[in-house]
């Protein structure tokens, strides 16, 4: 199976129309067969903004499954930021559910769980409500034979290149990490950074490797304009960097994580600059 990790769209800011473009095209060259969007999708959680959002990923024309970030969030709305369940209205009268989502595909063995990481005040840690986590260990731990990933907005490891006052990650990292390495989630897709990152994190004493695809703002300038290509092989995950350069996307890298104990680049690795 193949999926494009996207995130941190922040559509509604100043964004070229060249490099959408070039976005929309590549993604439709690309082919996946899922798009992922990690959150912030929007700059301010306007309604404006929400439906020029879900057109462009409309427009590729594959299937989109997406969770929210900070962003979706109303700057102008103070209510919303007092009471979280105000929260996000507009966001799921768009993309629908907004704290759980669970994407089966019997086809290619794979499911996928997107969690709200959005914390109403302070907006900028995240963190993962107790009963979203419960059900999030409750369902990881069935779904045997199946590869499982999850798919958030904050950060669950801590990003290279980012070591700021909000390079913090989600408050209950340990305990999702805990719960990915004791129920087998293979993969984590986390945004909010801004900063493309490809890691895997191994804990002996589960004998558990997790890949972590930690996703750039493609649209954004003065950050990473990257997303990932992210292609699932039965346990083995496969991550390809996509980078704007030049006026057009193009791969810069490809890490691959077999399911024996090394992880490495690709034996084919086709960078193309
Ligand atoms: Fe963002």
């Amino acid at each position: 199976m193949k999926v494009a990790h996207l995130s941190d769209l922040h559509m509604g800011r100043t964004i070229s129309a060249e490099k959408l473009e070039s976005l929309r095209e590549d993604l439709i060259s690309q082919a996946p067969h899922l798009l992922i969007v990690s959150g912030d999708i929007t700059d301010r959680g306007s309604t404006s903004q929400f439906r020029r959002a879900k057109a462009f990923l409309e427009s590729v024309g594959a299937p989109f499954i997406t969770v929210p970030g900070n962003r979706e969030v109303s700057f102008g709305a103070v209510w919303e930021w007092l009471f979280p369940p105000l929260s996000m209205r507009r966001y799921s009268s768009y993309f629908g559910a907004k704290d759980r989502v669970l994407f089966v595909s019997d086809e290619h063995k794979v499911v996928l769980f997107g969690l709200n990481s959005v914390h109403a005040l302070p907006s900028w840690p995240g963190s993962i409500p107790r009963a979203t986590r419960y059900w999030f260990r409750e369902k990881s731990a069935g779904f045997q034979g199946y590869f499982k990933a999850l798919f958030l907005h904050h950060p669950v490891l801590p990003v290279i290149r980012s070591s700021s006052f909000w390079a913090h990650t989600l408050s209950d990292a340990g305990e999702m990490l805990n719960i990915c390495s004791q129920n087998r989630v293979r993969l984590i897709m986390q945004g909010h950074k801004h900063r493309s990152a490809v890691m895997e994190v191994h804990i002996p004493e589960r004998n558990a490797r997790v890949v972590v695809s930690s996703c750039g703002a493609p649209l954004m300038p003065f950050w990473d304009s990257i997303y990932h290509i992210v292609e699932i092989r039965s346990q083995t995950v496969v991550v390809r960097p996509r980078e704007f350069l030049g006026g057009t996307y193009v791969q810069t890298g490809c890490y691959e994580f077999p399911d024996e104990f090394n992880s490495a680049h690709c034996s084919s690795d086709k960078q193309e600059r």
